[in-house]
């Protein structure tokens, strides 16, 4: 015999049993191939509908995607590889050079160095036997770089400190060979742990528990010249950098106003401008200066916000006289009002936030902290949420990332409207369907790179749903529907509430669809935990 109290127990077993069957059938997405892996942990991909492969194939027709802006120094090397998709052989020509600028019609890399001041208007053509495409475009010379937010790849979310300048050049390969610099992609950054590794006793500290021993790393802070001694895993600096250059690409790497980074290696404190002449040297095109242990070392300049400012400031000043343009990553985690004198710090981006993983929890974390400092955000300086964690990740043994496919597409589509700079951390290498998607729609990339440089922000905030708006440079704007429950939702883009026209064209940005002209407002089914962009533009209409 069972008791009432055990039946009532199996038979909500059994529902719930029921309830997990009837989910995961739901939940099978169209392209099951890329989704099934060993070692994905996607618990609530059960709770919705997933979206699958949105953008479209790519078109063997030429396409010249990228910014239509771009800004150097004056006199500083341009180092420019003109992102061209399309069947190849291609015909690659600029119209308008300035004196002194160059372009390499074979492999489409504009270089050279421009000495007067001035925004110049080029205009680029990439043609083959599907069809011809145009591009305007202006070289601004000026003080002002980094005028639309960089796009990389950085060895940190993929490697940690096992990275090695062997891996770094694999990147490097990979980001051509997958096609992804064609489609704009161009910072290849090396973060902690290219350096040697002090030991406590050096260090006058406790070697925190998560860093796991590397015998091979320690090693001296400095050569006899005063230069910054590499770990036995890098054995040639400059070589790799001369090597990622080769591909058109740009090279970055990690350094901290302190004694000791965050991985226990060296940091710059006390060398600063020493470090700084030997990056320009080596050829660094992008500098991520992380605090780390910096307060031990600074703790008598001032209140935490007076003495992060004077250390990033010295590092930032020293940049900006190297004669090369090193775009400066101020990375405080979004501490002390860092939005509000990154700039004047020299600073290109800045960190908004703590640490992303790929979580959901985390995801929400940057995008809340971001949304409240959209206005900090304009050409020459961006609000960085953290780097991508779409893709095959280290932390789910390299199959994908433990955010689900719709979190990726909420996290893309957020990232995007938010103008962050996008630096890819999973292993390029392994880039499966849905990762190579995500990375290679050049409409949603044309967001993020839009010249106007507005940061997003979201109109309508509820605890269930968002709605952002992005005004663009052409005067569309891009909105993002975004479904922050579980749960499969409409959401509606109400035009008078975004403050937009009465009658608006809008556009699927991930599909690459029109959608159609809409009055009032445009509403669609968002599945849970997604965004998806549009752009809008005006009818004709007006209120
Ligand atoms: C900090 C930064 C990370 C990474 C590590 C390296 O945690 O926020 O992005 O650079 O340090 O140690």
């Amino acid at each position: 015999m069972i008791s009432n109290k055990e039946r009532v127990v199996r038979r909500l077993c059994i529902s719930f049993m029921l309830a997990v069957v009837a989910a995961c059938v739901h939940a099978a997405p169209a392209d099951a191939a890329f989704v099934f892996k060993p070692g994905v942990k996607w618990g609530n991909a059960l709770l919705s509908r997933q979206l699958g492969i949105l953008t479209p194939p790519e078109s063997p027709a030429p396409r010249i995607n990228g910014p239509t802006v771009f800004g150097v120094r004056p006199g500083s090397p341009i180092l420019y590889r003109l992102p061209v998709t399309g069947e190849r052989p291609m015909k690659l020509a600029v119209e308008g050079l300035p004196e002194g600028a160059t372009f390499d019609a074979a492999t489409g890399l504009l270089g050279g160095a421009v000495s007067k001041p001035g925004d110049y208007a080029l205009a680029f053509t990439a043609e083959n036997a599907r069809g011809k495409a145009k591009k305007n475009f202006t070289l601004k010379v000026g003080n002002t770089i980094c005028l639309t937010p960089p796009l990389g790849w950085n060895s940190w979310n993929c490697w940690g400190q096992d990275v090695t300048d062997e891996k770094m050049r694999r990147a490097a390969d990979a980001m051509v060979s997958s096609g992804l610099a064609d489609h704009g992609w161009s910072y290849i950054v090396v973060d902690d742990c290219w350096r040697t590794r002090p030991t406590e006793k050096e260090a006058g500290m406790k070697r925190p528990g998560w860093i796991a021993e590397r015998a091979y790393m320690y090693g001296p802070a400095r050569t006899a010249d005063d230069l910054p001694c590499t770990n036995p895993k890098f054995p040639d600096m400059k070589a790799m950098i001369a090597y990622i250059h080769a591909k058109g690409l740009k090279a970055g790497l990690y350094s901290v106003p302190a004694t000791v980074a965050c991985c226990w290696t060296w940091g710059s404190f006390g060398h600063e401008a020493k470090d700084a002449a030997t990056w320009a040297d080596w050829g660094v095109d992008l500098l991520k200066y992380d605090w780390c242990t910096a307060d031990r070392d600074w703790w008598r300049a001032g209140n935490n916000r007076e003495r992060q400012f004077k250390a990033y400031k010295l590092m930032g000043d020293l940049l900006a006289k190297q004669k090369r343009d090193i775009v400066y990553n101020v990375c405080n985690y979004g501490r002390y009002g860092v939005t509000e004198w990154a700039r004047a710090a020299g600073g290109q981006y800045w960190r908004t936030n703590d640490d992303l993983k790929d979580t959901w929890p985390l995801l929400i974390r940057s995008i809340n902290e971001n949304m409240n400092v959209a206005d900090a955000a304009g050409p020459g300086g961006w609000n960085d949420p953290d780097m991508l964690v779409v893709g095959p990740m280290r932390s789910n043994g390299f199959t994908t990332s433990r955010l689900t496919p719709n979190e990726q597409y909420a996290h893309m589509s957020l990232w995007a409207i938010m103008a962050a700079p996008l630096f890819i951390g999973c292993d390029l290498e392994r880039l499966d369907h849905l990762a190579h998607s995500l990375l290679t729609n050049d409409e949603v990339l044309d967001i993020d790179q839009d010249a106007l440089g507005k940061a997003g922000r979201p109109v309508v905030h509820t605890p269930d749903y968002d709605v952002w708006l992005r005004p663009l440079a052409d005067g569309s704007w891009a909105v993002a529907l975004f479904n922050r429950t579980w749960e499969e939702r409409e959401i509606a883009a109400d035009f008078k509430t975004l403050g937009l026209p009465a009658s608006c064209a809008v556009r699927d940005v991930w599909a690459q669809k029109d959608l159609g002209v809409f009055a009032g407002r445009f509403a669609t089914s968002i599945p849970g935990h997604a965004a998806l962009l549009y752009r809008v533009r005006s009818a004709g209409i007006l209120p």
